[in-house]
């Protein structure tokens, strides 16, 4: 059986999300994202949510540990085993040694890195609502946020997330690319290693997308799976 390992990289913004949600949903398998992963476990009140909570409403990263920790578990369930798209993980080098580690017995990671201006980012961040509820991204229904209250999915309130005003957001940039963006240079000598243009529209940066992991994954030798799930 072959497997799409597919990793999303890319700034605070860069529609890292909006992505992995629709190519997860067209090729049948999960989407793990750590951003959502950490927000439910805040929305719970567990004991992992109050030990991450300040941090993300700072705009900084969680312990490489912590995280590192709960994506091992994660990718260890067996619905990956025909593979998984990885939205926010990893973000750091350590991150992604570790990543090569769990997925060591694998087929190769297929990396996307999504680029898009900084001034675009805040733009998009700022403008993003978000359900109380279920945690949907109003945009992702082609929705203007500005013109609706509720969630179209569950009917949950909209609420910006309280990492996404201004001054987090600019800081959520700085840590990327002090942190992040040189572990970028972890994966760019690869085969397996692409760059898209995200700072077009959705339905242009998702064929990109579709494009750069298919090509990559065909020339690893990969059979892909046509992808008609939607
Ligand atoms: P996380 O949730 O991963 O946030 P992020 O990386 O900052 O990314 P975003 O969710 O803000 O953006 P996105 O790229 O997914 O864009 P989206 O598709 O939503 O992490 C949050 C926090 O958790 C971190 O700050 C950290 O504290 C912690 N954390 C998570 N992972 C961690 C890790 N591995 N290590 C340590 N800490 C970790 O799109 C954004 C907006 O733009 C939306 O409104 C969307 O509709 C719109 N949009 C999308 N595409 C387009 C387009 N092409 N054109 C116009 N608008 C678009």
């Amino acid at each position: 059986m072959v497997a799409l390992n597919v990793v999303m990289l890319g700034p605070p913004g860069a529609g890292k999300g909006t992505q992995a949600e629709r190519f997860a949903r067209e090729y049948g398998i999960p989407k793990i994202s750590t951003g959502d992963i950490l927000r439910e476990a805040v929305q719970s009140g567990s004991e992992l949510g109050r030990t991450v909570k300040a941090v993300m409403e700072r705009g900084e990263l969680v312990s490489d540990q912590l995280i590192t920790g709960i994506v091992r578990e994660r990718l260890g369930r067996p619905d990956v085993n025909d593979g998984f798209v990885l939205d926010g993980f990893p973000r750091t080098v350590p991150q992604a040694q570790a990543l090569d580690g769990i997925v060591a017995d694998r087929d190769p990671l297929i990396v996307v890195e999504m680029q898009v201006p900084d001034e675009e980012l805040v733009r998009r961040v700022q403008g993003r609502r978000v359900c109380k509820v279920c945690g949907t991204n109003v945009s992702a229904f082609g929705t203007d946020p500005s013109q609706v209250s509720r969630c179209e999915k569950c009917g949950g309130e909209l609420v910006t997330r309280s990492d996404d005003n201004e001054a987090v957001v600019r800081e959520r940039l700085r840590v990327y690319w002090r942190d992040t963006r040189p572990m970028i240079e972890y994966y760019s000598g690869r085969p397996t290693f692409r760059a898209i243009d995200g700072a077009v529209p959705p339905e242009q940066v998702r064929q990109a997308l579709v494009g750069a992991v298919t090509g990559m994954a065909r020339a690893a030798g990969l059979s892909v799976p046509p992808g008609a799930r939607a």
